[in-house]
């Protein structure tokens, strides 16, 4: 990631700020994740499948989502930032996906409708990680299932975190047995946990 883009001289107020003024560059900053349809076919995505992708950023895993759940499912693309959406929007066919500016913990969305939900990358950066987890509750159906997932770590994101400049710095991932007790405060079961440096997986299921 190239840190000299967010400089101290001139910090970004907010988090959706900071990834409004990354939005342009994002694409050429991260990379790629080969692993990802595979994670979600792992997961359980398929044909028909609701599935709300939480900090979706320019779509990095919505096109992924778009392709898996087919011409008979949704895909709801959320994030705060509305210049990474833009971008998304830009990219990506609309087919099947619905593109939404809104912050996890105040979805705009009704009870029990989502069949997955996947936050991938994001939950460091949300202010209230239980209240995000009881809003996933909310939008979740019975039945449905959460997935926090990260391609390393949580020791190593906090390092990385750490060492950038702005806002993100103090953003900290929690360790998966930690995440496990606030999904658990926040309703969900059945949650399974993998956390090694190749892979933070922890997923759940709204009873
Ligand atoms: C590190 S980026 C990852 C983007 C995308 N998932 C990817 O892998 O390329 C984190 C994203 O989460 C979004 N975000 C941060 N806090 C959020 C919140 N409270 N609600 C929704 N989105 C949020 C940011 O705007 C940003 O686009």
């Amino acid at each position: 990631m190239n840190r000299s883009l967010q400089t101290v001289n001139n910090p970004p107020a907010s988090h959706r700020d900071y990834f409004n003024h990354l939005a342009p560059v994002w694409d050429t900053m991260v990379s790629r994740e080969p692993n990802l349809e595979s994670y979600m076919n792992k997961f359980g995505v398929q044909q028909g499948d609701v599935v709300m992708d939480i900090g979706a950023g320019t779509g990095r895993l919505t096109t992924i989502l778009q392709h898996l759940v087919g011409p008979g499912g949704q895909v709801i693309a959320i994030d705060i930032s509305e210049q990474m959406l833009t971008v998304g929007k830009n990219i990506h066919s609309a087919e099947n996906c619905q593109w939404s500016c809104a912050d996890v913990c105040r979805l705009p969305f009704r009870d029990n409708f989502t069949d997955k939900v996947i936050c991938y990358s994001v939950f460091p950066h949300i202010k209230q990680p239980l209240t995000a987890l009881q809003e996933i509750y909310r939008i979740s159906s019975p039945g449905g299932r959460v997935l926090i997932l990260h391609s390393c770590c949580s020791r190593k994101l906090n390092q990385f975190h750490a060492k950038l400049n702005g806002i993100v710095c103090f953003d900290r991932l929690p360790a998966s047995r930690d995440l496990a007790v606030l999904l658990e405060k926040a309703g969900f079961a059945q949650i399974k946990a993998v956390e090694n440096p190749e892979i933070y997986w922890v997923e759940a299921v709204k009873n």
